[in-house]
């Protein structure tokens, strides 16, 4: 290359480098529409009255944007996220004198997806009653721990969009019926209504909702039968309705969800019918907790395809008999398993022991198992992760002084039949 070729070459670099670097400038957002200028206004007094928002953002918010909104390239609002959560700091904390009296605070936002509110309607001497319209564009909606927003779920389902995709309203005061209407939002990804004041029976109609991954309903006052039609939800990953009041029998259709890693259906009253046995098909759950209801019965021989499966709660649940040895064989990945407070008895099978290592917990205690462990060896180790007081019969004796050889808690090996470690 001679000087010539390399001017021209460094001349064309100077000219991109500055291209790249003016650009943004050039691309600089279009103002924002007066009708959305002038709403968030109003929104933002709404939230936080103290801050003077006009003199602030006199020129709109979407050129350099307060990192609790989003805006898209033609300056319209699309995320909105009011509140505190620890270590997130894109929100604007809300005033305890925050109302949304208004409803029709948001709808003058014709391109908003995704609007939150958590830990902002917090004060109990201000409760908030308001019902809130959203526009058709939102597709996320959060309200997480907002106990002073107290609003009956009907009408605020009404003006919802229904291609709303995720639903997560978890401690606020949401109270009433979940509406047979809630069929309708056939495009939901997620329905959280976790710690609320709901009540009364599942509507059928939320066998619609066939996109649905996470359906939570949990720390509530529901009850009743849990319909047939929970079943046919084939795509959830994550059913969740523990504490409430569900009876009746854990429906067998449930067999259908093939998807689900995480079931539980702990502290209800589903009735003396047994551990149910589509467990045994559902080969990719990974954690699943009975815990708190009254199935009684053995605990059946249904592991086989369950190799996946990395916590099991069935504490409390009436049961009788002895422990399957077959649960150790096939489940490669337990760490947590839940058995105690119930009436099981025999001997504890020696897999357990082989597992410890695994493990963070077994949990056997106030059951009437029999039997006797020698542990010559890391008895700390085994204490912490066997829990098995409370069976008046089995002795566990632990002599670990001056065992030199003894390898050190998580890397101890395999047992042996004697309990050495
Ligand atoms: C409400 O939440 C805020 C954090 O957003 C917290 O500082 C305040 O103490 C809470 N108020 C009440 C009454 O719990
Ligand atoms: C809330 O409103 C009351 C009465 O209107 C007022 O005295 C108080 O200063 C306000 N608090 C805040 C933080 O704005
Ligand atoms: C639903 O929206 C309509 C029209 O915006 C309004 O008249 C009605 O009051 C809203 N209903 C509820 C329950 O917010
Ligand atoms: C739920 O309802 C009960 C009684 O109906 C009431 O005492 C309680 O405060 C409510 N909880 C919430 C979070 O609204
Ligand atoms: C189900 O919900 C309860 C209460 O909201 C929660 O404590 C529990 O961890 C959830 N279970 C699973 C498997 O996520
Ligand atoms: C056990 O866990 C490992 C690591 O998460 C995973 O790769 C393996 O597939 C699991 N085993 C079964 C049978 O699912
Ligand atoms: C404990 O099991 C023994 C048999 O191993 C049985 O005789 C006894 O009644 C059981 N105790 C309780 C409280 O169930
Ligand atoms: C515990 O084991 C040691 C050593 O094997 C033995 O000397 C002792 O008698 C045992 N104690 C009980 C209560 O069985």
């Amino acid at each position: 290359m001679d000087d010539d070729s390399m001017m021209t070459l460094a001349v064309l670099w100077f000219a991109f480098i500055l291209f790249v670097v003016l650009t943004p400038e050039n691309n600089e957002p279009p103002p924002i529409n007066p009708l959305e200028q002038k709403a968030l206004y109003n929104l933002l007094n709404s939230i936080d009255p103290t801050t003077p928002w006009t003199t602030l953002y006199p020129h709109g918010f979407c050129i350099s944007p307060p990192s609790f909104l989003h805006c898209d390239s033609k300056s319209h609002i699309v995320q909105l996220n009011f509140g505190f959560i620890s270590d997130q700091t894109d929100l604007l904390p809300c005033s305890p004198n925050a109302t949304l009296q208004d409803p029709l605070l948001f709808t003058a936002f014709p391109y908003l997806r995704k609007i939150s509110f958590s830990n902002c309607f917090n004060n109990t001497h201000k409760p908030i009653h308001s019902i809130p319209s959203f526009p058709p564009s939102l597709q996320h909606l959060l309200f997480i721990d907002n106990p002073s927003f107290i609003s009956p779920l009907q009408p605020f389902l009404t003006n919802l969009t229904a291609s709303l995709k995720k639903l997560v309203l978890i401690g606020n005061g949401f109270y009433g019926e979940l509406p047979q209407q809630i069929g309708a939002f056939h495009d939901l990804l997620e329905l959280t209504l976790s710690r609320n004041n709901l009540s009364g029976e599942i509507p059928a109609s939320i066998g619609s909702l066939k996109k649905l991954e996470i359906l939570d309903l949990s720390h509530n006052g529901f009850n009743g039968c849990v319909p047939q039609q929970v079943g046919s939800l084939i795509s959830l990953s994550k059913l969740n309705l523990s504490y409430n009041s569900f009876g009746c029998k854990i429906p067998e259709t449930f067999i259908h969800l093939k998807n689900l890693e995480f079931l539980d259906l702990s502290f209800n009253r589903f009735g003396k019918f047994g551990v149910p046995l589509f467990l045994g098909q559902l080969s990719k759950i990974k954690q699943v907790y009975l815990s708190g209801n009254k199935l009684s019965g053995e605990i059946p021989e249904i592991w086989e395809k369950l190799g996946a499966v990395e916590k099991i709660g069935f504490s409390n649940m009436g049961l009788v008999g002895e422990i399957p040895a077959s649960m150790v064989v096939y489940l490669e990945n337990l760490s947590y398993l839940g058995l105690d407070n119930n009436n099981l008895q025999g001997r504890i099978p020696d897999g357990f022991w082989y597992l410890l290592p695994y493990v963070d917990e077994i949990n056997l205690e106030n059951n009437n198992l029999t039997g006797r462990m020698e542990v010559t060896c890391g008895g700390d180790v085994v204490l912490k992760k066997m829990k098995l007081a409370g069976n008046i019969g089995y002795h566990l004796n632990i002599t670990s002084d001056g065992c030199s050889s003894c390898p050190k808690g998580g890397t101890m090996g395999h047992s042996k039949r004697n309990g050495e470690f």
